[in-house]
């Protein structure tokens, strides 16, 4: 089992690196010929900055655009982000300050991930103009992190386990050791999902999250009067 999830969570991280890099590099290079930021747009780069920062943290363009969906999937991205920094405790060694500082508000954060997971799935049923454009895979993503976070959740409060033992296995994947992994279910099934989702990654909607810096409409200034816009590949 031990040497089953060492190699699992190997090739997830080899598919998720490589696929991840092969998708940047190819975004990369898509050529950009016009000049198409969606005004009121910043006229500087120092602005598109700025643009893309509130972009990325506050889920800006998404706010004006729907608020419901704003309200449910900004609160399923915090919490992601307060999870996965409480998560750092189990690949450090000793924990960073400011992981220790989120450990109790990251636990919280698993039910704020559930309460937006919920809210984005029940517009996919309930909205009928969402339900129509919904496919299996809209449906099947969101089903991978509840389980995920269900999974986590009922370990910390229905079974536990031996998060000491689930710490040292994943500090010796680090080291390319291989060390003992306790044997209960939900550990088992929250890494193997989590592991799923890795190797999932690069060929799937979540490559929204590296996509959106390559997004012509949001990463472009809008200087069109003042410098003569030549996409690379015209020079
Ligand atoms: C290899 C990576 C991961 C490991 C080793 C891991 C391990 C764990 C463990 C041991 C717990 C139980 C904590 C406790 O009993 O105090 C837990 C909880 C949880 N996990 Fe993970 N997990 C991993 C990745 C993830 C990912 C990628 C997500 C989200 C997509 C996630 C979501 C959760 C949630 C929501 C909880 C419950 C709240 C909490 O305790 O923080 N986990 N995880």
């Amino acid at each position: 089992m031990n040497y089953a999830f060492a190699a699992l969570f190997y090739s997830a991280a080899a598919i998720l690196v490589a696929g991840l890099a092969a998708k940047i590099a190819q975004y990369a290079r898509v050529p950009a010929p016009l000049k198409i930021p969606t005004t009121p747009a910043p006229m500087t780069r120092t602005g598109v900055v700025w643009r893309m920062l509130r972009e990325v943290a506050l889920f800006e363009s998404l706010y004006r655009a729907n608020k419901w969906i704003w309200l449910f999937g900004w609160l399923f991205h915090a919490a992601l982000a307060l999870v996965l920094v409480r998560h750092l405790r189990y690949f450090t060694e000793p924990v960073w300050d400011v992981v220790v500082i989120a450990q109790p508000f990251g636990v919280y954060a698993g039910f704020a991930m559930l309460a937006g997971l919920g809210g984005l799935w029940a517009r996919r049923f309930l909205v009928e103009r969402i339900r129509y454009i919904s496919t299996v895979s809209d449906h099947l993503m969101l089903a991978l992190f509840v389980a995920i976070a269900a999974s986590g959740l009922a370990m910390k409060y229905v079974a536990h386990t031996d998060v000491v033992a689930v710490k040292v296995f994943m500090l010796g994947l680090l080291a390319f050791e291989i060390q003992p992994l306790p044997a209960d279910p939900l550990v088992l099934v929250h890494l193997a999902l989590v592991a799923l989702l890795m190797a999932i990654f690069p060929a799937s909607k979540l490559l929204h999250a590296p996509g959106v810096f390559f997004s012509p409409t949001r990463n472009q200034a809008d200087d069109a009067r003042e410098v003569r816009h030549v996409t690379a590949w015209a020079k």
